[in-house]
């Protein structure tokens, strides 16, 4: 009886102890299992372009920061103006706009995210207005803060000190810009994606 008994402990045990060792191994910190936000602006949509590869390689929530209709169209007289080779002094009044801005409050809750990427285009060397608005407006003390830009072939400028700057107490991690004529490949975006949040 109790030599039987001994048998079937021995055969579960062999059985829990096989179970164990064809468990997967313990899964890395995967980007997967981290709280992702993607911030951003766009006005011509390279920028939004880069943000959805990011969402789509990291899963994470993407959120484009909204600025009223009148400043788009500010945007467009300036552009406009530039491509006419208008005088400084008549775009001065549109750029000035540039930096009067208002944005939709931020409708999610930034202590739901352990890792931001903050996108904007290079406007005047740096970021746009609307994402600097956006983080004066929220504190990301605290947050892994991942800034990603794209330019329009003159380099990201300032950008990341400025990002760094608006970000105190954050850790910012090693930016990545692009200019509007060469989008990364997915190797390129997901190798810098992996070191900036693991
Ligand atoms: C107002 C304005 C200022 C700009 N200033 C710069 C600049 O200083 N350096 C640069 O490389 N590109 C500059 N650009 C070009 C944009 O950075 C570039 O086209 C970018 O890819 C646009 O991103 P978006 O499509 O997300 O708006 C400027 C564009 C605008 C509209």
């Amino acid at each position: 009886m109790f030599k039987n008994l001994f048998i079937i402990l021995l055969i579960v045990l062999f059985i829990i102890g096989c179970k164990e060792s064809t468990k997967s191994p313990k899964k890395d910190y995967t980007m997967k299992s981290k709280n992702i936000l993607i911030v951003y602006f766009s006005y011509t949509g390279n920028t939004e372009a880069f943000a959805k590869k990011i969402g789509k390689i990291t899963n994470g929530t993407i959120y484009k920061i909204q600025v009223p209709q009148e400043y788009i169209e500010n945007v467009d007289k300036l552009m406009a103006c530039y491509a006419k080779g208008d005088s400084e002094e008549k775009m001065a009044k549109y750029k000035k706009k540039l930096y009067d801005i208002e944005i939709t409050k931020f409708d999610k809750k930034i202590s739901d995210y352990d890792i931001i990427f903050i996108g904007s285009p290079i406007w005047d060397r740096t970021i746009s207005p609307p994402v600097v608005e956006f983080l004066k407006q929220n504190n990301l003390a605290g947050k892994v803060v991942v800034p990603f830009v794209s330019h329009g072939g003159w380099g990201p400028g300032k950008s990341f000190e400025d990002i760094a700057k608006l970000t105190q107490g954050a850790t910012v991690k090693d930016g990545l810009a692009i200019s509007e004529r060469s989008i990364p490949t997915e190797k390129k975006l997901v190798e810098w994606i992996n070191k900036a949040i693991n």
